[in-house]
């Protein structure tokens, strides 16, 4: 299937930079000729440029979070409906670093998944194990027990999800799970899926995150159930971002 590539630029950005940067992806050949299919998360704030600057390409848009609820007394929550306005494609949910520093807990994640299937977009849920986790040997259990929280919430619009299968010992580290450490995850991953949603679970996409770069991109997507990237630093550099969607597109 098409590969998916994701950036996420986290908390990271200003009007100025932005712009040069989505000025350069918009004229990536990869994205489009449609080789590869290519988006970027970023924060709130900028969803209005990313829809400025991407809405005449092939490139979708997202944002990194969404709120449980459909409106009302929430201060700083921000929710599906109002992603919406800016044509958001994608929204992640599950973020390791929502569920580390904010206490996310696996039936907030799945809420959040529905209301954003509810709007009408994509959520990539993520999910991964700690170092501690995959020291115990807890490592598929984990990824399994996040990802049927989501499922058991969403019923048959599971078919509908992105997995992002993210090693949190492996973001912003430098250390990347290896092909087959990542294939393996997956491959459970995609087990699961099938079995909620039989064979439309071998179309679902899973995408593998955690320090992908230029140099690793082409071998992590060479294995079979790695679908695609969700791609943190290396997203905020034009050219190793473009090298990823190279090897993408002809992965
Ligand atoms: P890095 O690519 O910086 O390791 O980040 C991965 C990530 O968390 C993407 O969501």
């Amino acid at each position: 299937m098409k590969k998916l590539i994701v950036g996420n630029w986290k908390m990271n950005g200003n009007l100025t930079a932005n712009q040069d940067l989505l000025v350069a992806l918009a004229g990536n050949q990869n994205v489009a000729s449609g080789a590869c299919d290519a988006a970027v998360c970023a924060p709130v704030s900028y969803l209005f440029q990313l829809k400025n600057v991407l809405e005449t390409t092939r490139w979708t848009w997202g944002a990194q979070d969404v709120s449980a609820h459909d409106a009302g007394a929430y201060t700083g929550e921000v929710s599906a409906g109002m992603l919406k306005d800016f044509n958001v494609r994608y929204v992640l949910v599950g973020h390791s670093e929502r569920r580390q520093y904010h206490g996310e807990s696996d039936s907030l994640v799945a809420a959040k998944a529905q209301r954003a299937l509810a709007a009408g977009i994509t959520p990539i849920v993520c999910v991964g194990e700690t170092l501690a986790e995959r020291e115990r040997g807890e490592t598929m259990d984990v990824v399994k027990r996040q990802l049927a929280a989501v499922i058991h919430a969403v019923g048959h619009c599971a078919t509908e999800l992105v997995v992002a299968y993210e090693p949190v010992w492996a973001i912003g580290t430098g250390q990347t799970a290896s092909p087959p450490q990542a294939q393996a995850v997956h491959a459970v991953l995609r087990a699961q899926l099938v079995a909620a949603c039989g064979e439309h679970g071998m179309s679902s996409r899973i995408l593998y995150g955690g320090s992908m770069t230029a140099a690793n991109a082409a071998a992590l997507l060479a294995e079979n159930d790695i679908d695609g990237g969700l791609i943190g630093g290396a997203s905020l550099k034009p050219t190793d971002f473009s090298s990823i969607l190279f090897a993408a597109s002809a992965a």
